[in-house]
């Protein structure tokens, strides 16, 4: 029986143990650190996800014939790397190559050499030199470093990019030495993710998601508040032309700089008026587009995974299977996020969802009287499949009437324009 170590404690994680357990049947599944949701599917282990020595003496001690990294932090600092060294399968990139998530200067820098298509930019360090480099507003400021998707101001005037710019850079909030200044490009986003194993990059089916906290994209940027799988106009030969453009290159790129990429490669892209552009790269799997993504998987992810990991058998000849039906996940978050997050507020009515609503945990804990209660931003994802848009997306909202604590945060439109574009 196949053992599989998944690091992370989200709801991406969850969806990833969930996608194994129903795809690869039969295997073993551990996680660290993990949260309650997981532990009902998969043995925790108390390690934390950015203690990359311990993780490693983990995986060794389990003897795991694989080790999946959820998130950036992780990839960042090195753990595939380290496990890679001790003989240890691991999915997702080394350090090199997660610098196109760690760096967006990098990634921009690759891009251009790489011929992929993205915003006009300048990469300034000083303020001076970003109000110089500033053509028009709106502008798109962005951290030269991870900042948990809360790096990205749109500045609408010279008194904000200003600020923004002082803050980013004198201020040094996240620690960055460098901003990059881009041009603010219209259009419908979409999130194209491909697995690659060095050489290719195969897409997995197309998600939407939704990173403002309020309806209407008003308010602040989160990690994301609900999404949705497959994207209307973008078939399964739109998504190869544009995996073509955007993930190929860029695989091509940093195989000939000697740091192959294996993993999951994010394109978060913009369907503009004069075609597709890149806003960003993430080195992972998307939370919550895997929440929306994964149930629709048919094929054997594991083994996937495993053609994926230096060693692994490679993707050629690898065709994947979805369900053509549809997903739609909605975030449940906690009373003050993104600013903040509440804790200890009990959750209830997850007993009574039927089974076909899949239940992510992304920040839930247990209190000393055994329930399930909010400890995080995010709190729970609620995924739920149907024909089309519109059924699944009803599913998705009766589940989460029934689930209820204190503050809890939902946008209602999650879906709503697929809805109207695919009827229309
Ligand atoms: P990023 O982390 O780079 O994907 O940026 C976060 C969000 O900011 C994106 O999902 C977009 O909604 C928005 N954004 C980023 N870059 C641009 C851009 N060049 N033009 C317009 N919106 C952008
Ligand atoms: N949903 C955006 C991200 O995972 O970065």
């Amino acid at each position: 029986m196949a053992e599989v170590l998944v690091v992370g404690a989200g709801g991406r994680e969850h969806a990833i143990v969930r996608a194994l357990a129903r795809t690869s049947p039969g295997t073993a599944l551990h996680a660290a650190p993990g949260n309650p949701g997981i532990g009902a599917d998969a043995t925790l282990h108390d390690v934390p996800v950015d203690d990359v020595d311990a993780l490693v003496a983990l995986a060794r001690d389990l003897a795991v014939d694989l080790v999946v990294v959820g998130p950036e932090v992780p990839l960042v600092a090195g753990l595939v790397d380290a496990l890679t060294a001790a003989g240890i399968p691991a999915f997702g990139p080394t350090a090199d190559a997660a610098r196109l998530e760690g760096s967006k200067a990098f990634a921009k820098e690759v891009m251009l050499a790489a011929g992929v298509p993205t915003a006009g930019h300048a990469t300034v360090t000083t303020v001076d030199d970003g109000m110089a480099a500033i053509t028009g507003y709106p502008v798109v400021l962005k951290y030269d470093g991870l900042a948990a998707g809360k790096g990205v101001i749109i500045a609408t005037d010279e008194p904000m990019a200003r600020a923004t710019l002082i803050d980013m850079l004198e201020d040094r909030r996240f620690g960055a030495a460098a901003v990059v200044v881009e041009e603010f490009l219209v259009g419908e986003e979409v999130s194209l993710l491909a697995v690659c194993d060095g050489e290719r990059a195969i897409p997995l089916a197309p998600a939407q998601d939704y990173k403002r906290i309020f309806d209407g994209d008003e308010g602040p940027n989160t990690g994301g508040m609900g999404s949705y799988s497959p994207v209307v106009g973008v078939d399964a030969a739109r998504a190869a032309e544009i995996s073509a453009l955007v993930h190929q290159p860029v695989v091509d790129e940093l195989a000939r700089r000697g740091a192959p990429f294996r993993g999951v490669l994010y394109a978060g892209l913009m369907l503009t008026a004069d075609g597709v552009r890149v806003l960003e790269y993430n080195t992972r799997f998307g939370d919550p587009e895997t929440q929306a993504v994964l149930p629709r998987l048919r094929s054997d992810l594991l083994d996937l995974m495993l053609r994926c990991t230096a060693g692994g058998a490679g993707l050629a000849d690898v065709d994947l299977t979805w369900d053509p039906a549809w997903a739609v996940t909605l975030v449940l978050a906690s009373e003050g996020y993104p600013a903040s997050s509440s804790k200890g507020d009990v959750i209830t009515g997850l007993d009574a969802l039927p089974d076909a609503i899949e239940v992510t945990h992304a920040g839930t804990g247990v209190d000393g009287e055994g329930r399930t209660v909010t400890a995080g931003g995010r709190v729970l994802n609620l995924t739920a499949l149907g024909d089309g848009p519109g059924a699944a997306r009803d599913a998705a909202y009766a589940a989460a009437d029934g689930v209820r604590f204190d503050g809890r945060q939902l946008r209602t439109d999650i879906a709503a324009r697929a809805v109207e574009r695919f009827a229309g």
